[in-house]
């Protein structure tokens, strides 16, 4: 066996320093985006990313540029002074947390011991527990760093061996069970304090409703719920920060490792006003805390996630990386857990060592980490390419492929093949992505449609290239009372695919309110409301408005809140919710404002990404891009800028891609409603046909020339109102838990 590494530099290193660690025997020199290069020039994909602290990768050239630029400027003052950088960065962190106030720090050790001194204090001072008795409960299992206070709550022993007396003051439940949390509260608990995902456990994820959960009995006891989002947090999960995928809000939240850019330690503790006003000068501080420098780069870090739609990618990716490896049918893999970008494949000792098979895949070249002897975690720097992981994958199934066992003995093992519910995990993943003999998959529940109804449709304003108000004067009358039919056809063909549709009446004057999807978008029955750019549709406004409004007021949405102003929104033609990647994708550039990634994404705690729109008749998300029920996407590549394209391809995959062509685009087949695996079009050639047909889709085909004329089709004129970002996880178990059970059980 070769190594790329020099035993004299490790050698070194070991004589000089403590021995609390044991790296894997490679000597790391350069790191540029997800490759880090060793001292003899080999290169290794980095599928550890120092444990989730390098997700911008490594040497992102506008964190040097901030770091260095901050650095020749000011980089320590101590918080006895102010300084200019600081208030900008505690300002977004705020924001993006919806939290109050940030007390910054530097390794994450030290900010949850922050946490623990601010749960306390609350707990005297607001709740009123007697002096000394505060508690914190906290869940077996967990991780939250090294100082003494932190392990004495640790339930591993080789984290506490040798390092008591210990600090009282906590108690333990076990982590994904409600029932046993009750238990461990007290009159005296002042918090609940948990990562959402287990990390060093091995990516532990509790059961879904487990946070909502947690959130109620805080509410219930008086206690706060703070979470440790130091490894969860920033994008790792494929959301800003895992407990947005409950949609709870915790009372504090410690963040660290992603925050310093992968260039420096920053941490910070956050929460709400009540909590952190408990702290007056002189009560707590660190004089390395909140410096310039590391505010300087914290803050570009925010940034960056943001601007290169870092959340996003790690959705989709993840996505993608968890679907690849369950389709993984080894003996050596008894689970496959994670979200985001952050899965734990955890292998069977009885065949080989998670750390054996680390120690193989860094020969090859990629990096991974072993925990607790079975897990192997992957936790790649969120801007990878999808070709990169690919390889990366690639790579591990074929270092997988080393240690299983020969055939001879293979025959014991295959007695104990990928469990059952492994199985159907797999056949599930490979049914969703392509069997047109797959039994017709119908929605649960009946979809929830609104549309607007057609009574005064024409074309009398030019405010795309389609409309021709000339052209439509020569045969309004029949043009109009054929759009009457073919909006009705449309409404029976959803209705007889098992839709509910809500028409909101017509308005005299305002033809284009037809183009429903344009009043506002709805997202877990959260009504954002359209702000039109052109004055020709801008009187649709107060109509939608109302309209849902009474919706509400029925009980069918829950809010209705208004784009800001100054940004222009066209609600569901340029915002379309992906379930497959659990990402929202946006369109800009024509209609709607860019800006709008940002304010939706914060909205609703979901990853937005923006696509440029280009080409002037396609200038609505909704004309040039329809996500199909089983995730794959159908798009017209001329409408979108070259940088949109590239995003398409990585987050999507060309295998889900179907590349509509010149004539369908141009009959508006692509601007199409997807109900299960029936797809409703107002246009599709054989060949689109064809297409369909082979990846499991019915098409329907509603002619609808006469809104054409104005730019729209089905999707245009339709608005989904019972779209949930928390839907997909139903659909495909994200962790398969109960595999050892049942390997247990089988042998
Ligand atoms: C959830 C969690 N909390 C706290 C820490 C400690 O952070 P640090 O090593 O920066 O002190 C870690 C580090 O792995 C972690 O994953």
């Amino acid at each position: 066996m070769t190594r790329s590494t020099t035993p004299e530099t490790i050698a070194r290193e070991q004589q000089f320093a403590a021995r609390n660690y044991a790296p894997l025997p490679v000597v790391l020199e350069r790191g540029h985006g997800e490759w880090l290069t060793d001292v003899d020039g080999k290169r290794y994909l980095d599928l550890m990313s120092a444990y989730s602290a390098v997700s911008h990768g490594h040497a992102h050239p506008r964190l040097v540029r901030a770091l260095t630029e901050q650095a020749q400027r000011v980089a320590v003052t101590s918080r006895a002074y102010h300084t200019a950088a600081l208030g900008p960065f505690l300002e977004k962190l705020t924001r993006l947390t919806g939290l109050d106030r940030a007390l910054p720090a530097n390794g994450g050790a030290e900010s949850v011991e922050t946490a623990i001194k601010a749960a306390r204090r609350w707990g005297y001072q607001v709740k009123g527990i007697a002096a000394d008795r505060a508690e914190i409960v906290v869940a077996r299992g967990n991780f939250h760093g090294r100082s003494t206070t932190i392990v004495s709550f640790s339930t591993e022993d080789s984290y506490r061996e040798g390092f008591g007396p210990f600090t009282p003051g906590f108690r333990h439940f076990d982590f994904g069970d409600l029932a046993s949390l009750e238990a461990a509260i007290t009159p005296n608990t002042a918090a609940v304090l948990i990562e959402p995902i287990q990390g060093e456990a091995g990516i532990v994820v509790p059961p879904d409703g487990f946070l909502r959960g947690v959130r109620a009995l805080c509410d219930k006891h008086r206690v706060l719920m703070i979470l440790d989002e130091i490894q969860s947090g920033l994008g790792r999960t494929g959301r800003w920060f895992a407990f947005q995928h409950e949609g709870v809000k915790p009372d504090g939240l410690i963040l660290g490792k992603a925050l310093g850019g992968g260039l420096l330690p920053v941490s910070c503790f956050v929460g709400t006003a009540e909590l952190m006003d408990v702290f007056e000068p002189g009560s707590h501080g660190s004089t390395f805390g909140g410096n310039p420098l590391a505010a300087a780069v914290g803050l570009e870090a925010l940034r960056v996630m943001e601007d290169e739609g870092l959340v996003a990618r790690s959705a989709a990716l993840g996505a993608h990386l968890l679907s690849r490896l369950r389709q993984i049918d080894s003996p050596i893999i008894r689970a496959v857990r994670g979200r985001g970008l952050w899965v734990g494949v955890d292998l069977d000792p009885a065949i080989v060592s998670a750390r054996a098979v680390v120690d193989r895949l860094a020969d090859k070249g990629v990096l991974s980490k072993d925990t607790h002897e079975t897990v192997i975690r992957f936790a790649p720097p969120l801007t990878i390419s999808r070709a990169a992981l690919d390889w990366g994958i690639d790579v591990f199934i074929e270092t997988l492929r080393e240690f299983e066992p020969a055939p001879a003995h293979k025959a014991d093992v295959t007695t104990l093949p990928a469990t059952p519910r492994r199985k159907a995990v797999i056949e599930n993943q490979r049914d969703n992505q392509r069997d047109p003999q797959r039994p017709p998959h119908r929605p649960a529940t009946r979809a929830q449609l609104m549309m607007s109804a057609p009574d005064h449709f024409e074309v009398s304003y030019k405010i795309n290239p389609w409309m021709d108000p000339a052209h439509w004067a020569v045969s309004a009358e029949r043009l109009a009372s054929d759009a009457k039919r073919g909006w009705l056809a449309l409404k029976s063909t959803y209705e007889r695919l098992g839709a509910k549709v809500e028409v909101q009446p017509a308005v005299r004057g305002l033809p284009d309110m037809v183009f429903t999807a344009n009043a506002g978008v709805v997202l877990d029955r959260k009504v954002t409301l359209a702000r039109f750019l052109c004055a020709e549709r801008q009187g649709e406004e107060p109509h939608n408005r109302a309209f849902f409004e009474a919706l509400r007021a029925r009980g069918v949405v829950d809010e209705v809140i208004d784009t800001p102003a100054g940004l222009y929104f066209e609600g569901a033609g340029d915002a379309i919710w992906d379930r497959h990647r659990s990402v929202l994708w946006t369109g800009y550039g024509q209609r709607s404002s860019r800006e709008m990634q940002f304010v939706l994404g914060e909205s609703y705690g979901v990853p937005a990404v923006a696509l440029e729109l280009v080409d002037p008749r396609f200038y609505h998300l909704d004309t040039c891009f329809c996500v199909l029920g089983r995730g794959d996407l159908l798009y017209y590549r001329p409408a979108f800028s070259a940088r949109a394209l590239g995003l398409i391809e990585d987050l999507v995959g060309r295998d889900r891609l179907i590349e509509a062509s010149d004539e369908d685009a141009c009959h508006l087949a692509v601007n199409s409603v997807a109900l299960g695996d029936d797809a409703v079009f107002c246009h599709a050639t054989a060949d689109l046909r064809a297409q369909l047909a082979e990846r499991g889709y019915r098409a329907h085909v509603v002619p609808l020339d006469s809104f054409n004329r104005s730019g729209g089709a089905a999707y245009c004129l339709t608005l989904r109102l019972d779209v949930s970002t928390r839907a997909a996880r139903a659909a495909v178990p994200l962790f398969v838990e109960d595999d050892a059970v049942e390997l247990r059980a089988a042998a």
